[in-house]
């Protein structure tokens, strides 16, 4: 074999041909400069060492130092003494640094250099609700929030030419192509092929439904196979809107606990007809579902009778491995699979899939005929524009390194706290005891910051404390800005719980 294969860090392969032409570092420059150009390799971003990577590419060290030479002579790379190799600021992308004072009467305000994009509160804007205090007309008060809550990706990187094409070619399709209640048969055939690439899923077209997102799809699965009563298990903590989801339709939704790994499935009740999990990254404490675990949860689903409902909803943003592929693919007949590009594009898109055994897409598709649920059909033309064209994996690729540095900043900011969860997805627990966590989220929102108490995604008492921080809708300054609160207000010795006297 002449073609070796190491990778600059997760995601970012890099090769060279020893039977090429081409000298082998003027190989690895091109490569290294084509992903720096195209936002793989960001700003900032630390390169392995030059004896990492020969080792990792079975080329003499000279050749790596040679490449990186030449990317420092031309301005892409720096050094920091005894510290490394860095991607460099080549693009001056000026940071926008929202100075947040607190005014008088105690609400927050924005002080006059902040420019007019996000003083029209356009920038982040990914939140459905989270921002939505934010004055889309210029001219109006400010309420300069930063919103430091989980769920929301950075849609500001949107709109790029790739995006705007996508949404011009699908207004163009002329409306008079019903989709169905499946979706479109070319979205389905892209979502089969994303899955194969990203999740390690072979599923046929036919295996896919295209639904408006995770909960809808949750939602169609319920109204198809829960009977009124029915007891149906969600990871506790886990995610509210799953239990209100399941709740609406009827079911009894019982509590199933979670430890650092994921779901305990020693402790699952043997009479739910479904659990929903999230074995990728437990949502909100982080745990990646070890190998027998999934083994053993698959076993439990096939003795009791129970579907396993696996809610993928962020594992395109790992930094540390490679994510295990998901469960659908180890059981493709006890697990239901849920999909969504409300974390990888953004919520407002409303397209997400559900992959499943034949005869439960089926069962959805009719039943969602009878309630008269669809997905519209111009985002669907959208996304399975940005899918053809390869546009949704390098937007992921480029957010993947773009998350990675807001994450970087956050652990760095919440340094010697606990932190859980933070290799991976859009956000990190701070473990903190409750009356800390209070207080934090007390003197943040008069500083014009919220966050997420964890107790929120708990439906029973508590079992830990802290907050949920998301660093995916809000830039790097106002990030810093937040979490250097967050961090100075726990370090602040905590007020007496009532007023003293
Ligand atoms: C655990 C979990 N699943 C799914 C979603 C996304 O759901 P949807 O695709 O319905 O927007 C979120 C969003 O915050 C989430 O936190």
């Amino acid at each position: 074999m002449s073609v070796h294969i190491a990778r600059a860090r997760p995601g970012l392969p890099l090769a060279v041909d020893r039977a090429a032409v081409e000298p082998l570092s003027a190989q690895l420059v091109g490569q290294l400069r084509t992903a720096m150009r195209d936002g793989r390799l960001r700003a900032g971003e630390r390169l392995p060492s030059s004896r990492a990577l020969a080792g990792e590419l079975g080329v003499s060290r000279t050749v790596v130092t040679a490449a990186y030479e030449q990317l420092y002579a031309e301005g892409w790379l720096e050094g920091r003494h005894g510290s490394g190799t860095f991607v460099a600021d080549v693009r001056a992308d000026v940071e926008v640094d929202a100075h947040v004072d607190v005014r008088s009467d105690g609400q927050a305000d924005v002080r006059a250099d902040v420019p007019a994009d996000l003083r029209a509160g356009v920038e982040g804007g990914g939140h459905a609700d989270a921002h939505a205090d934010r004055p889309a007309a210029e001219g109006r008060v400010v309420s300069p929030m930063i919103d430091l809550r989980p769920g929301a990706p950075w849609a500001g990187a949107l709109d790029t030419p790739a995006w705007r094409r996508a949404w011009r070619l699908a207004a163009t399709v002329p409306p008079v192509t019903r989709p169905g209640s499946y979706g479109l048969p070319r979205l389905r055939a892209e979502l089969a092929n994303y899955m194969r690439r990203g999740r390690g899923i072979g599923c046929p077209a036919e295996r896919v439904l295209v639904t408006r997102g995770a909960t809808n799809g949750l939602d169609l699965l319920a109204a198809t196979v829960v009977r009124p009563g029915d007891r149906v298990g969600v990871e506790e903590p886990g995610y509210s809107d799953a239990r209100s989801v399941l709740a609406a339709r009827g079911a009894k939704v019982v509590p199933c606990p979670v430890d650092e790994h994921g779901l305990i499935v020693d402790a699952l009740p043997s009479d739910l007809r479904l659990v929903y999990t999230t074995p990728s990254h437990q949502y909100p404490l982080g745990g990646v579902l070890p190998v027998p675990r999934r083994q053993a949860l698959l076993a439990w689903a096939r003795r009791t009778g129970a579907l396993i409902v696996e809610d993928d909803y962020d594992s395109e943003f790992r930094y540390d491995v490679a994510p295990l592929p998901a469960l659908y693919g180890l059981d493709p007949d006890v697990v239901v699979y849920l999909g969504t590009t409300s974390k990888s594009l953004t919520r407002d898109v409303g397209v997400g899939w559900v992959v499943a055994r034949p005869e439960l897409i089926e069962g959805m598709a009719v039943r969602r005929e009878q309630l008269g649920d669809r997905t519209a059909v111009v985002p669907q033309e959208a996304v399975a524009i940005l899918l053809e064209r390869g546009d949704l994996d390098r937007h992921v690729r480029r957010m993947r390194a773009e998350y990675a540095r807001r994450r970087a900043l956050v652990v760095d900011l919440l340094d010697g706290f606990v932190l859980r969860g933070d290799t991976a997805g859009l956000h990190v627990v701070v473990e903190l005891p409750a009356h800390v966590a209070a207080q934090v989220v007390g003197d943040a929102a008069r500083h014009g910051v919220r966050l997420d108490p964890l107790e929120r995604h708990y439906a029973e008492p508590a079992g830990l404390s802290g907050l949920v921080i998301g660093y995916g809708s809000e830039r790097l300054s106002a990030l810093r800005t937040g979490c250097s609160l967050v961090r100075e207000s726990i370090l602040r010795p905590a007020r007496p719980p009532f007023p003293a006297g």
